[in-house]
C-alpha cells in the first residue's frame, strides 16, 4: 500500500509541474483529493489495514494530501499572476496608434448675430429680459394698444391656442410685462422666437426671431432713440453705416417709423442685394404710444420711452450675405460650415 500511495504522489506531483491553467488544476485537486479522488480512495480502503499498519500509512496519506495541497495553493497563485500578466499586456495602450478625430463645432450664424447684438446693446447699459412663446392675446394685442378686431392684426395673423391665448407674433409683449412687472428707468432687450402664419420662402418663415428693445425714463426722446440706432448699425454693418428713418404706423407707437441701413453690400449707390434702392430695411421703431404706458401704471405725464423691434434672420442675412432665409433652418453642414 505504501508504494501505491507513493506512485499516487508521485503521479499528482508530476502532473501539478506541468499544469497551464486554472481549470486543469482544478481537474488534478479532483481527481486525487476529491469525494471519489485516488487520495480519498486510499483513506476508505484502510479499513482493511492491521492496527500496527493504520497509523503508518494514514499518517502518510496525511503527509501526502498535505504535499498536494500545498502544491495546490502554490500553482494556484502562479497561474493566477501568470492570467494577470497576460491580461494587462494584452490591455497595453499603442499611443502611436491614430485617434479619432473629433470636429469642433461652431455657433449657428443666427446665434453668433444674436450674440452680437446682446453685446452692442449691454455695451450701451441694457438689460435683457425674457417672456412666454406662448402669449395671453391681451399681452400679445390687447394691451399694445391692438384691440380685437383691429385691422393691424391681419399683417400678424398666428396660431390661436383658443380666444385668448396665441403664439406670440412678436416680441413687443415682452415690454408690457416689464412695465407691469418694473417702474422706470427700464432699458431692456428682448429677444426670442415668434410666430406668424406665414408661407415658407426666402424671406419668411411662419417660426422667426426678433430682438425687442425699450427704453423708459424721464425725458427720453426720439433722438435718443436715433442716436441709439445709429450706434448700433455702425456696430453691425460697419463704421460707414448711415440709418434712414421713414413714418410708418404701429398702433403702439407714436410717432412710429420703419428703419433702414444704408446698404451694406453697395454703400447706398444700389445693388443687387438692395434691389438697387441702397437702402435695407431692418426695423420697427418709435415713441412708445402714451396708452401703453397708461395700460402698464405708468404715468406718461412724467415719462416717455422709445421702442424697436428687429429681425434676427434678416439681420444675419445681412451681416453674412445670405439670400434665402430656409437656409438657416436646414441645419445642412456645409452652408453652416461657412461661417
Ligand atoms: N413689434 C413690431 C413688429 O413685429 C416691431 C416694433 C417693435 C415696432 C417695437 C415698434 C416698436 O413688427
Amino acid at each position: 500500500m505504501r508504494e501505491q500511495i507513493e506512485a499516487i504522489a508521485r503521479e499528482a506531483m508530476e502532473k501539478l509541474e506541468n499544469v497551464q491553467d486554472m481549470k486543469s488544476l482544478e481537474e488534478i485537486r479532483v481527481l486525487f483529493l476529491g469525494k471519489k479522488g485516488k487520495l480519498t480512495g486510499i483513506l476508505k480502503g484502510m479499513g482493511a489495514l492491521s492496527a500496527e499498519e493504520r497509523p503508518v500509512i494514514g499518517q502518510l496519506v496525511n503527509e501526502v494530501r498535505k504535499q498536494l495541497e500545498d502544491s495546490i495553493t502554490t500553482n494556484k497563485n502562479r497561474l493566477l499572476q501568470k492570467e494577470r500578466e497576460e491580461r494587462i499586456a494584452k490591455e497595453t495602450i499603442d499611443v502611436t496608434m491614430p485617434g479619432t478625430l473629433l470636429s469642433r463645432g461652431r455657433k449657428h450664424p443666427l446665434t453668433q448675430v444674436l450674440d452680437e447684438i446682446k453685446e452692442v446693446f449691454i455695451g450701451m447699459g441694457y438689460e435683457i429680459a425674457e417672456g412666454p412663446e406662448v402669449e395671453l392675446d391681451y399681452y400679445n394685442f390687447e394691451a399694445l394698444n391692438i384691440p380685437k378686431n383691429h385691422p393691424s392684426r391681419d399683417t400678424q395673423d398666428s396660431f390661436y391656442i383658443n380666444e385668448n391665448v396665441v403664439l406670440r407674433t412678436q416680441t413687443s409683449p415682452v415690454q408690457i410685462r416689464v412695465m407691469e412687472a418694473k417702474k422706470p428707468p427700464i432699458k431692456i432687450i428682448c429677444p426670442g422666437r415668434v410666430y406668424r402664419s406665414d408661407q415658407v420662402d426666402a424671406t419668411h418663415s411662419p417660426i422667426f426671431h426678433q430682438v425687442e428693445g425699450l427704453v423708459v425714463d424721464k425725458g427720453v426722446t426720439m433722438g435718443d432713440l436715433i442716436g441709439t440706432l445709429q450706434v448700433f448699425a455702425k456696430s453691425l454693418f460697419g463704421e460707414n453705416t448711415i440709418i434712414r428713418l421713414r413714418p410708418h404706423h404701429f398702433p403702439f407707437t407714436e410717432p412710429s417709423a420703419e428703419v433702414d441701413v444704408s446698404c451694406w453690400a453697395c454703400g447706398g449707390k444700389g445693388c443687387r442685394v438692395c434691389k438697387n434702392e441702397g437702402w435695407i430695411e431692418i426695423l420697427g421703431a418709435g415713441m412708445v404710444h402714451p396708452k401703453v404706458l397708461e395700460v402698464c401704471g405708468i404715468d406718461p405725464k412724467i415719462y416717455s420711452g422709445f421702442a424697436f423691434g428687429l429681425g434676427v434672420e434678416r439681420t444675419a442675412m445681412g451681416r453674412f450675405n445670405i439670400d434665402d432665409m430656409r437656409l438657416l433652418y436646414e441645419n445642412d453642414m456645409r452652408f453652416l460650415k461657412q461661417f
